[in-house]
């Protein structure tokens, strides 16, 4: 197994390696807990009413003894909240993307998918057995030229892309692809993991567009609902297909009762607080205001994914490790994760900073990026 070492050497030699780091003693500046309910002392106490009654874990998978009133009661939810028919649970984010987007499409099928879609959605897409087009980052003239040409070649079309771009922040075209869709009668898969409670309830809300049938929505607990797993939504119809066919669903022990509960409870709160995100953007404001007087390139997109720019791994490596020796944790971005030569800080906005910690961070960036100058 000698292999091990030099592939890690060569890893290292990219400044590409990948080590955790203990997060406890560290201001977070970069996790997805963007509306700060992870530690909501209301989610905590349902999850803990729900952990009392149930235990630990759900014991089974959902279709087997694993699907308890606390599963349905959040999908009811999540479904009422995303203004779609149905919901369905997955264990995660990542099982959502690798189970259904293969069962939606297959041989005889095409997908086309955006070159800067999340990893989960590449594997999904790797694993199903349809025709493949990438199309280049919110291209959507490519997309429908290809249409244009091609789209009487295949059975179905499913076009699949994050909502909002987890690694930069910016938001897809949901009004031109639902159009695009509706005149090539493809599916639109929208991947909503960083846009569920972030740019409204999401991006249909968003873009003011109502379901339809061909569109399926995915997205995570795990991001602004403070929990962890993921749903889909959609018609009726596509849930009871789903239960059927998708393995990651049929074959995976369903997530914890207490984590359906916790989330329940970050879903209730999101409602009955208007403002709540709206006032994430008082928070990126405040950021984008740290970054322009320190100087940084950054992008914003009136995200809470606010990326500053280093684009050489080994630079922001550096700055990342000098910030963690202040205290701030900002995790450094490199390939795969996004192009090579693109790195960058990714910073993400969370109702859960203080001033303080928001002068913290200032603070800790000045005196890092003098240090680098000096
Ligand atoms: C766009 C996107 N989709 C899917 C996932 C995977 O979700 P999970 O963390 O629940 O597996 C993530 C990140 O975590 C993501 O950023």
């Amino acid at each position: 197994m000698k292999w091990l070492k030099r592939e890690l050497e060569e890893i290292k030699k990219q400044n590409l390696y990948r080590e955790r780091i203990n997060v406890e003693g560290l201001k977070d500046f970069c996790s997805n807990d963007y509306l700060g309910l992870r530690k909501h002392p209301e989610v905590i106490e349902a999850s803990i009413k729900a952990l009392k009654d149930y235990g630990l874990g759900s014991g089974a998978s959902q279709l087997v003894s694993g699907y308890t009133k606390y599963h349905k009661e959040l999908e009811e939810k999540l479904a009422q909240f995303k203004g779609v028919q149905k919901c369905l649970l997955f264990g995660s984010g990542f099982l959502a993307n690798v189970g259904v987007i293969p069962v939606l499409a297959g041989e005889g099928d095409l997908i086309l998918s955006d070159e800067l879609n999340h990893a989960s959605i590449i594997d999904g897409v790797r694993l199903s057995k349809a025709d493949k087009k990438i199309f280049k980052h919110m291209d959507y003239d490519s997309v429908e030229e290809f249409l244009k040409k091609n789209r009487k070649n295949y059975r179905r079309v499913l076009i699949v892309t994050d909502t909002v771009f987890s690694m930069d922040g910016d938001i897809a075209d949901l009004r031109r692809l639902a159009k695009i869709c509706e005149e090539y009668d493809c599916m639109l898969y929208i991947d909503e993991a960083h846009s569920t409670a972030t740019i409204g309830k999401g991006g249909l809300d968003y873009f003011g567009l109502k379901h339809k049938d061909y569109i399926i929505v995915m997205g995570t607990l795990s991001k602004a609902l403070g929990g962890y797993g993921a749903f889909i939504c959609g018609t009726e119809l596509l849930i009871e297909f789903l239960v059927n066919k998708a393995r990651s669903l049929i074959f995976s022990t369903s997530l914890p009762p207490n984590v359906c509960a916790g989330v329940k409870k970050a879903l209730e709160i999101i409602e009955n607080n208007p403002h709540i995100i709206d006032n994430l953007r008082i928070i990126e404001n405040k950021l984008i205001k740290i970054f322009k007087e320190l100087q940084l390139e950054f992008k914003y997109f009136k995200t809470p994914i606010i990326p500053v720019m280093v684009y050489q791994e080994e630079k922001a490596l550096r700055l990342r490790n000098s910030l963690l020796r202040e205290g701030v944790f900002l995790q450094a971005i490199r390939y795969p994760t996004v192009p090579k030569g693109k790195a960058r800080l990714r910073l993400t906005a969370s109702l859960s900073y203080t001033d303080e910690d928001l002068e913290f961070l200032r603070a800790a960036l000045k005196k890092v990026l003098k240090e680098k100058k000096g």
